[in-house]
């Protein structure tokens, strides 16, 4: 019999399947108790599990998209939408294509000059704050511990902008876009202070590789160095990890 063990602000699952099983049910338990909730979304293999279940709910009956609005973190700079390799397809793939959410939003990967592209970055700050503000943030945390993609350095202000991808971060997307030299250099992604205004942060983490990001940035100091030391800051922040990944806790 395995167990998720839950502290105030720490919930530690078992293994993959049931720390995803766990965000989704918070995931679902907001909409549930909000049709028309605000979620933020994050691409990469972590929340991969989370997708599969909130389909398989949606396809059982119990969960309902139609007036939900979703906010994606961060799209690569840069990528057109249709492109494979975009978190555009990458969200329409694993989620929107099976479930009926009527809108979701990517960060524009191909806006074009630069001032094109701060002109869709403010709009895209725009569009989430006519939206009411996001509900429930989901986040990973990548191994120099961005979010998004704020790497270090990232300022708890930043809002929406384009920004350079840390070399771990373009060797750790290198097997995904068949080699490094493909991964583009830069990425358009929400801000910290974008992140940090969500009324509720989920951040998850599964996986021997992320116990040392995971220690540093929940018992480390809070720096701009390790952005994603700044969601303890935030009143409603819930970290889920599998044993793996808390194993330095
Ligand atoms: C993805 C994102 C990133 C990832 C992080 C972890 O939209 O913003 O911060 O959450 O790089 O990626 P995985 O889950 O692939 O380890």
């Amino acid at each position: 019999m395995t167990s998720t063990i839950s502290a105030s602000k720490v919930t530690i699952a078992p293994d993959y399947a049931h720390l995803c099983e766990s965000v989704a049910d918070r995931i679902s338990a907001r909409v549930q108790a909000k049709p028309n909730a605000v979620l933020g979304l994050a691409t990469g293999s972590t929340p991969l599990g989370v997708y599969k279940s909130l389909v398989q709910r949606f396809q059982d009956g119990a969960l309902d998209f139609s007036g939900v609005t979703c906010f994606n973190l961060d799209e690569y700079y840069p990528m057109s939408a249709t492109s494979p390799h975009s978190y555009h397809s990458f969200m329409q793939e694993h989620l929107f294509r099976h479930v009926n959410c009527r809108r979701w939003l990517v960060p524009n990967g191909q806006a074009g000059s630069d001032a094109q592209v701060a002109e869709t970055c403010r709009e895209y700050e725009a569009q989430i704050a006519e939206a009411g503000g996001i509900d429930l943030q989901i986040l990973g945390i990548g191994r120099t511990g961005h979010i998004g993609f704020n790497e270090p350095g990232s300022p708890p202000d930043s809002r929406t902008r384009l920004v350079s991808l840390a070399p771990q971060t373009r060797e750790d997307a290198a097997e995904s876009f068949g080699g490094l030299t493909h991964v583009p250099h830069q990425a358009v992604s929400i801000g910290v202070g974008t992140i940090l205004e969500a009324r509720e942060i989920v951040l998850m983490a599964s996986g021997a590789a992320k116990a040392e990001i995971v220690r540093a940035a929940w018992t480390g100091s809070v720096t701009e160095h390790l952005p994603a030391s700044w969601v303890r800051t935030h009143r409603n922040i819930h970290l889920y990890l599998d044993t793996d990944a808390a194993s330095l806790l």
